[in-house]
């Protein structure tokens, strides 16, 4: 069953058209990654996705509903959270203060303490610094810390703004990991990434997208293998 659909989509900021005429879908239970160089597009396209962007033009649907002209929060209510890029946590608030944020949106008591000893067993890091400024979490660790405040909220589909950005190997393998556990645990994920080895290895399906326009698609290993991707993003 199809989860997101996006059809062509087209964004612009002025002038300047960042996203051009994109059409993908994500069906359910799956990770779909969409990789592609600096300035291609990738944040656009999330963000339009999110309603923090209008688009120029085209659809969105969400579990059969457009959401295109949507308000933020009521895309997050419906069930789709986003990791931003650059992870964005709050500062001079603690770890367990930044997960409360995440859950704002909604109201039951009960559920948001289950989701937070969720969020704690998948990632035990957080539990241990829960009263610590989020400011002085390590990268790895302020990036754990927005990927369990997108999970707050329970969402249905993840929205993943390269992740492993700026992250030591050790811990991009640990990222990875617990994305193929989110999906196996229910959560359907749409990953951007740079990593494009990592992000294919292991999507169901991916997207290539170049100055604002998706040239090539296919299941992950499909794309691991081809040339054009090998070349553009493998180093050969
Ligand atoms: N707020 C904005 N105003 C004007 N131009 C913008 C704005 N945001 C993005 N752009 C432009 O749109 C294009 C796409 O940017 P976007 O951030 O979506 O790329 P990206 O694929 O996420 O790149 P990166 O991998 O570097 O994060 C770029 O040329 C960028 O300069
Ligand atoms: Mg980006």
């Amino acid at each position: 069953m199809s989860m997101l659909k996006v059809e062509n989509l087209s964004v612009h900021y002025g002038m300047i058209q960042a996203v051009r005429d994109v059409s993908f879908e994500v069906n359910e239970g799956e990770v779909v990654s969409l990789i592609g160089a600096n300035g291609a597009g990738k944040t656009t396209i999330l963000r339009t996705i999110s309603g923090l962007v209008r688009p120029s033009q085209g659809r969105i649907e969400f579990l059969g509903q457009e959401i295109q002209r949507q308000a933020a929060q009521k895309i997050v209510s419906a069930g789709l959270s986003q990791v931003p890029e650059g992870r964005h946590v709050f500062s001079g608030l603690t770890v367990l203060e930044n997960l409360e944020m995440g859950a704002f949106l909604r109201k039951n008591r009960e559920e948001n303490q289950a989701n937070l000893q969720k969020v704690f067993s998948r990632f035990p890091r957080l539990e241990e610094r829960k009263n610590q400024d989020a400011a002085t979490l390590s990268g790895g660790e302020q990036q754990m810390l927005a990927m369990g405040r997108a999970l707050m909220s329970a969402p249905k589909l993840l929205l993943l703004d390269e992740p492993s950005m700026g992250l030591a190997p050790i811990f991009i393998q640990e990222i990875f990991d617990i994305i193929q556990d989110i999906q196996k645990q229910g959560t359907t994920v749409l990953l951007i990434e740079q990593n494009a080895n990592k992000a294919l290895s292991i999507a169901n399906r991916g997207y290539v997208l170049e100055t604002g326009k998706i040239v090539l698609s296919g299941t992950g290993q499909e794309l691991l293998a081809s040339d054009e991707v090998r070349k553009a993003y493998l180093g050969g």
